[in-house]
């Protein structure tokens, strides 16, 4: 029988859910996670780049430091969730990256992308075609040069959603396998959670961290609401028969008429092939057009890819946030957390979340590095006025 009160209680067990939680549990905090699939969600579909350089966007600074500082965190957290786990192996791959272009459009992206690197004082090198090819031979010849990023490695995101899962349970967070209904208000207070069976899980702190879902909690006064919306991605699988390894030794990934595509090899052979970027609301079928984007750019990147053979296609959601970074720690209302809003960097800033979500839980204050991403700069006004109103849930979040 599980307790039915906990110090903090996760709404949501993907993997920065599941982060948040682990963390907090390391720092004493009784820690119940609620979820009907924990290690779910988009963890289940991401290719699990850890983009900081590669990914880099004007005007997105102070979301660069964040995402540079979680990915420096990333060997020591990989190296004591692993033990955490019982020897889990997140698949973590220090290879680096080279981002190529095809054509004159794409090389000119790509040296706007390598100026705004070297004034962001970042490390990358740009290449020519020949070099790409020398360092990559499965490269299409027609390559015309790119940049290699030698710092922009990768995980994979199914194995880090397993140890996280594991490490909570072997911590003692307690797993409710179930849907959140929605927030329970108390006095002006987040106080816990109603489940889909009916059952009340009460908490001295919520953290609500449920991807994309994340605005769709019942009962969350509308003026806390995270601005989340979900962008579609869609994602295949390939497997690489041991005939043709080394197929690719590192992250490879171009913009092709306008479209990110990128080719994450994993170790064990798979491939992955990433990723469609769609504003279809929660629609996560996958496409004919999205498979054949997907296809197209990779071939004209890598002919080769047609000869392996294709094991699993997949859609999954992103939370999006207005501008593009995640919304982390107290909001208006008191008890409850926000840790959400990771758009395309949720695998990256995992390490970061968790560090930052258990020092705001047992301190109360975001840490420095954080206080850019208070959930207060999209709804400044303090919470004043009526109590909140607690509303039946449509919507339950995983
Ligand atoms: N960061 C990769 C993606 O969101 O597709």
């Amino acid at each position: 029988m599980h307790p039915r009160t906990s110090d903090v209680l996760v709404v949501g067990g993907g993997i920065i859910g599941l982060v948040t939680a682990w963390r907090a549990a390391q720092r004493g905090l009784r820690v119940a996670v609620v979820d009907p699939g924990p290690g779910g969600g988009a963890a289940q579909v991401a290719a699990g780049m850890l983009a900081a350089v590669t990914e880099l966007h004007y005007g997105e600074d102070t979301l660069l430091g964040l995402n540079l500082e979680s990915a420096r965190r990333y060997p020591d957290f990989v190296t004591e969730l692993q033990q955490a786990a019982g020897g889990v192996d997140v698949g973590y791959r220090a290879c680096g990256t080279l981002a190529v272009a095809l054509d004159a459009d794409d090389r000119a992206h790509l040296r706007e992308l390598h100026a705004l690197q070297r004034r962001s004082g970042l490390a990358s090198e740009w290449l020519t075609g020949r070099e790409c090819r020398r360092l990559e031979p499965m490269l299409a010849p027609g390559v015309r040069g790119g940049l290699r990023v030698d710092g922009d490695h990768q995980v994979d995101p199914r194995r880090l959603a397993a140890a996280l899962l594991a490490a909570c349970e072997r911590v003692g967070v307690v797993v409710h396998r179930a849907w959140a209904e929605r927030l329970v208000v108390l006095r002006d207070r987040a106080a816990g959670v109603l489940l889909g069976d009916g059952t009340e899980r009460a908490a001295d702190q919520v953290v609500l961290a449920a991807g994309s879902l994340s605005g769709r909690l019942g009962g969350v006064p509308e003026e806390v609401l995270p601005p989340v919306r979900p962008v579609k991605g869609q994602v295949l699988r390939l497997s690489v028969p041991s005939a043709y390894a080394p197929f690719l030794s590192r992250t490879v990934r171009a913009v092709v008429r306008g479209s990110h595509v990128y080719l994450v090899p994993r170790e064990n052979g798979e491939l992955v092939v990433g990723a469609t970027s769609e504003e279809l609301g929660w629609d996560t079928t996958v496409t004919a057009g999205g498979v054949y984007e997907l296809l197209r750019d990779a071939h004209e990147l890598v002919p080769g890819i047609t000869e392996l053979p294709l094991t699993e296609t997949r859609a999954g959601l992103r939370p999006g946030s207005p501008d593009n970074a995640p919304l982390l720690g107290p909001t208006a209302l008191p008890g409850l957390h926000l840790a959400t809003g990771h758009y395309r960097n949720g695998v990256l800033l995992t390490p970061m979340t968790g560090d930052v979500m258990a020092t705001v839980l047992t301190t109360g204050e975001l840490p420095e590095e954080a206080r850019a991403f208070t959930p207060g700069r999209f709804s400044p006004a303090p919470a004043t006025g009526p109590a909140p109103v607690s509303v039946p849930a449509t919507v339950g979040v995983s």
